[in-house]
């Protein structure tokens, strides 16, 4: 869908890049000519998958272990990466979560998925937006956040206080540093599945068919779905795009919001009922 060089020319840091979306991310940014950075915090995982992205592209990835809870290990990874070359766009895609009764959570759990996906998404976010501005550097934010920012969500209840502080962060930082040259944005993805989200937040397969094929479309995204949006939105030609939070979920939490939305259960039978046309 794209010129073949969209992101020639492009430092593209991932957190989480090892895997999953972070993955697919790497893989199609690479593949549109960018050089891309993946951190997560296990080394092996990170190593293979820049070995194989390196191979299966041609493109040039570089990595460290980071786990992004760790201020001062932000610091000095972002600061490693820098010293190299700047960096031109940062992708806040690591995140934590699991499926609990809100009751069960112990501070630690709450500080677990609220640490990561939070606190890591603000650390790194300020570690490459001080480095744009001393430097006058325009950079781009991406980050990834979830329909449930806006609405709220039972049983995973961090995770949704975390991602509506990711999303009060985008919106925030859009206003207040697009004068300095950054700009800001997020996607909110519906199911798209991933071993990392799924294990965690799936206990069986029938739970697993009922939230993959719940949306309008009545399946699950494609990764490569979710890579395009990305690819756009990092790149040049969406430099207009400033504090926005775009949806790719199918129509999947619309669906769940409209108050006769249930009307999708409708028989012909009942529409007959209720139609005006009745007996005539
Ligand atoms: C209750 C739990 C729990 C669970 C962990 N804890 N899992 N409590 N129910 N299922 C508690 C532990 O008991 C412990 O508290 C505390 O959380 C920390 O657990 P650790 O395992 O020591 O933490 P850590 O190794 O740092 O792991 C962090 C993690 C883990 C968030 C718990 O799941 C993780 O690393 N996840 C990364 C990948 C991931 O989550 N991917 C899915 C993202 S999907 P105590 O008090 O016992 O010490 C996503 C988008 C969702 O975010 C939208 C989907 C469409």
């Amino acid at each position: 869908m794209f010129v073949d060089d969209l992101l020639r020319n492009k430092r593209i840091l991932i957190t989480g890049g090892g895997t999953g979306l972070g993955k697919s991310m790497a893989h199609h940014f690479m593949e549109l000519g960018a050089e891309v950075l993946i951190c997560g915090r296990r080394a092996d995982v990170l190593e293979e998958t820049a070995k194989e992205l390196a191979e299966a592209t041609g493109g040039s990835i570089g990595w460290r272990p980071l786990d992004i809870r760790d201020a001062d290990a932000v610091e000095e990874t972002v600061d490693s990466f820098w010293q190299e070359a700047p960096i031109d766009v940062l992708v806040n895609n690591a995140a934590g979560n699991f499926l609990a009764r809100t009751e069960d959570l112990s501070p630690r759990a709450v500080d677990a998925v609220v640490n990561i996906v939070l606190h890591g998404s603000a650390y790194m976010t300020l570690a490459c937006g001080k480095r744009w501005i001393e430097t006058k550097h325009k950079g781009t934010v991406l980050s990834l956040v979830t329909t449930y920012a806006w609405t709220g969500s039972a049983f995973v209840v961090p995770s949704a206080m975390a991602k509506a502080g990711v999303l009060a962060m985008t919106r925030s930082l859009a206003v207040e540093w697009g004068p300095k040259g950054v700009r800001l944005n997020a996607i909110a993805p519906g199911p798209f599945p991933t071993q990392g989200a799924w294990e965690r937040l799936v206990p069986n397969e029938d739970l697993a068919k009922l939230w993959e094929t719940r949306n309008p479309l009545g399946r699950t995204g494609d990764h490569r779905e979710l890579t395009n949006l990305a690819a756009y939105l990092v790149s040049d030609e969406a430099g207009y795009i400033n504090g926005d939070v775009i949806t790719i979920d199918g129509g999947e939490w619309l669906a769940g919001a409209g108050q006769f939305n249930f009307a999708n259960q409708l028989s012909d039978e009942d529409w007959e009922k209720i139609s005006p046309k009745k007996g005539k």
